[in-house]
């Protein structure tokens, strides 16, 4: 009986036919759906056109993810049997350029990727798996199934060479694994930069051979939970057990593992401020040194953020630039970044430097007399330059957040602007390159939703506004604007699951806005190409955030003293129920179509959206008081 019912169940297996709906992303330059689709069968055949051994590493990459998913395939040259030819051009075409490729599904014949560049036939590569049913990303998800490729033919190349994903490493620990599948999930979304943020407040991340004490002492902290930034001061019994760092051998391990997908992976010591993990190691690099008075963040408050901006430190967190020693211990780290790191940019940080302690410190006076500096800002331009002249001596070039503007960007540096895109345009109008990372796009970090629904960060950046991130800004010329990229701090990220839920899926809208033509871009037809992508990463088991459902608040008050209540989606089709009487909604509830006035002695509003009688969204429950406070939309 069981025997018979397995088998039923196998045939039904074996008769299943699937295929997947056409949702690339990022939007390719140019995509033609043709009529038809191509079925590949039991067996796929994949050619190269030629020895190179990425290419042939990028074929075995695919076989690889076939055979995981349950798909047989086999490798050989002869592209006249093979199912999937890949194909490198022996003369380049103008119109594909570096990473570009030619993708094209024919219905009984074939699939074709053709690129002038290795990196070409790998992103030709995502985009066909993304042609593939969403089961691509289960392993054995494809078992005894017959599966169908969509026609199309696709031309693609990237607007932008840099697009990258800053990964925050120092708030918490990711280990080496962890940091490889960051990298894997990148370059299915055509990103080819990782920004390692290897140091900070919280932990030195990177082994430093001639100076043991950073990751010795400087790598470890008390491990906290609950909302970062209002932690208790760690005691001094409190074990010192939480945090980790990479070896040269992990970074080798991890620079090779991002080349092999076309990533490079640049490091970032942020220096001068956010260096406290390295003064807990080696006081003496503090303007303030004392013995003992120094330890790595655990997430207790160590700044003042007033609302003039002009904010302190309540610990001196920074490097003295008025001390030689720094220099030398910045020579040392970077004598050995420089050697991990083959990227020709070393990152700098530079960002957020408290200087209430320098303003206080002699010698700090001293460097003012001695170099004419009038301002701390001409002295963290002075410190800024010189570190300059020690990645110049190394062969690098050095990159920092905008704040290196200040006091006078040193020669030849690049801008990454992230206090908006106005660094980057001053920096580019003074004929610097630029890296546009805007908080106000590109802060991964910040809550997807209303706040009353979300973990709590200090700011909020909806799905749709990171999909209007253009890092190309009218007026200045495009040949400096190297790109964009987005950034994942991860203060609040405690595990994997949820750095995934931050980054998916506001990580498409970056990727659509450093890779796709502008014009390509379409709100209306991003949203379904998410939700496609939603059942990928269902597949692949790797979490989201479903925001996107979510209503947006705002109240007002009217003239005759009543509050009203306005809810908005930001993506069309849904509707949103709600109540006041604190029961929980659903779609028989009654439905918002205009704004509502808050019943005047109501506590709470919870709210539901639906879609096409399916619940889309989560019950977001908002006390009134909190209602009060949500200013319009
Ligand atoms: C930054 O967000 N402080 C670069």
């Amino acid at each position: 009986m069981i025997s018979k019912f397995l088998s039923a169940f196998v045939m039904i297996l074996f008769g299943q036919n699937i295929s997947a709906q056409v949702a690339i992303i990022p939007e390719p330059v140019s995509l033609v759906s043709k009529a038809g689709q191509f079925k590949p069968g039991n067996q796929i055949n994949i050619s190269v056109n030629t020895n190179n051994a990425d290419a042939q590493r990028i074929a075995g990459m695919l076989q690889r993810k076939l055979a995981n998913t349950g798909l047989n395939s086999s490798l050989s040259a002869d592209a006249g049997t093979a199912t999937i030819r890949l194909l490198l051009n022996k003369v380049p075409d103008q119109q594909i350029q570096k990473e570009g490729y030619q993708l094209k599904v024919i219905p009984k014949q074939g699939i074709s990727i053709t690129a002038n560049e290795t990196a070409g036939l790998f992103y030709g590569m995502q985009t066909l798996l993304q042609l593939f049913p969403a089961q691509v990303e289960t392993e054995n998800g494809l078992k005894n199934t017959q599966i169908s490729i969509p026609a199309v033919e696709i031309n693609d190349h990237p607007r932008f060479g840099w697009r990258g994903l800053m990964f925050d490493v120092s708030r918490h620990f990711f280990t080496k694994q962890e940091v490889k599948d960051f990298i894997d999930q990148m370059v299915k979304y055509k990103y080819n930069l990782l920004h390692l943020h290897l140091t900070d407040d919280e932990g030195w991340r990177l082994e430093i051979k001639s100076l043991p004490k950073l990751t010795s002492v400087g790598a470890w902290r008390v491990n906290k939970t609950g909302n970062f930034g209002t932690f208790s001061v760690p005691e001094d019994n409190e074990p010192k057990d939480y945090g980790g760092f990479y070896t040269h051998e992990d970074i080798r391990e991890l620079v090779q593992y991002a080349k092999d997908r076309f990533v490079n992976i640049m490091p970032e010591v942020d220096i001068p401020g956010h260096s406290l993990a390295a003064i807990a190691s080696y006081p003496e690099l503090s303007c303030t040194p004392g013995a003992d008075q120094y330890r790595v963040r655990s997430g207790e408050k160590i700044m003042e953020w007033p609302p003039n901006g002009h904010f302190y430190g309540l610990v001196d967190n920074t490097l003295c630039p008025a001390n030689e020693k720094v220099y030398d211990f910045i020579d040392k780290v970077f004598s050995e970044v420089a050697q991990l790191f083959p990227f020709e940019y070393i990152h700098m940080g530079g960002d957020e430097t408290a200087r209430n302690f320098w303003e206080k410190t002699p010698a700090i006076k001293d460097l003012m007399q001695r170099e004419n500096l009038k301002n701390l800002d001409e002295v963290q331009s002075y410190f800024v330059k010189r570190v300059a002249k020690i990645l110049q001596n190394k062969g690098k070039k050095m990159i920092g957040w905008d704040e290196i503007l200040q006091g006078g960007l040193a020669p030849d540096a690049t801008v990454m602007s992230w206090r908006g895109m106005k660094g980057g345009i001053e920096a580019a109008k003074a004929g610097h390159e630029v890296v546009m990372s805007p908080s106000t796009f590109a802060y991964l970090d910040y809550m997807q939703g209303d706040k009353i629904a979300e973990p709590p960060v200090y700011a909020s950046l909806r799905l749709n506004k990171s999909y209007q991130f253009d890092p190309l800004p009218e007026g200045v010329d495009p040949k400096l604007i190297k790109g964009g990229q987005a950034n994942v701090w991860t203060e609040q990220i405690y595990n994997t699951r949820h750095l995934q839920y931050m980054l998916w899926p506001r990580g498409f809208a970056i990727a659509e806005s450093v890779w796709s033509p502008k014009e390509k871009k379409q709100w209306d037809q991003f949203i379904p190409k998410v939700e496609a992508h939603f059942n990928r990463l269902d597949a692949a088991g790797i979490k989201y955030s479903r925001s996107m459902y979510d209503p947006a608040f705002a109240a007002t008050k009217t003239t005759g003293n009543q509050w009203m209540v306005t809810l908005n989606t930001e993506i069309n089709g849904l509707t949103i129920h709600y109540s006041f009487d604190n029961s929980f909604p659903d779609q028989y509830y009654p439905r918002y179509t205009a704004p509502v006035t808050i019943p005047k002695d109501a506590k709470m509003l919870r709210v539901v959206t639906y879609r096409n009688g399916v619940q889309v969204g989560k019950i977001i429950s908002m006390p009134i008081e909190d209602l009060k406070t949500r200013k319009a939309i």
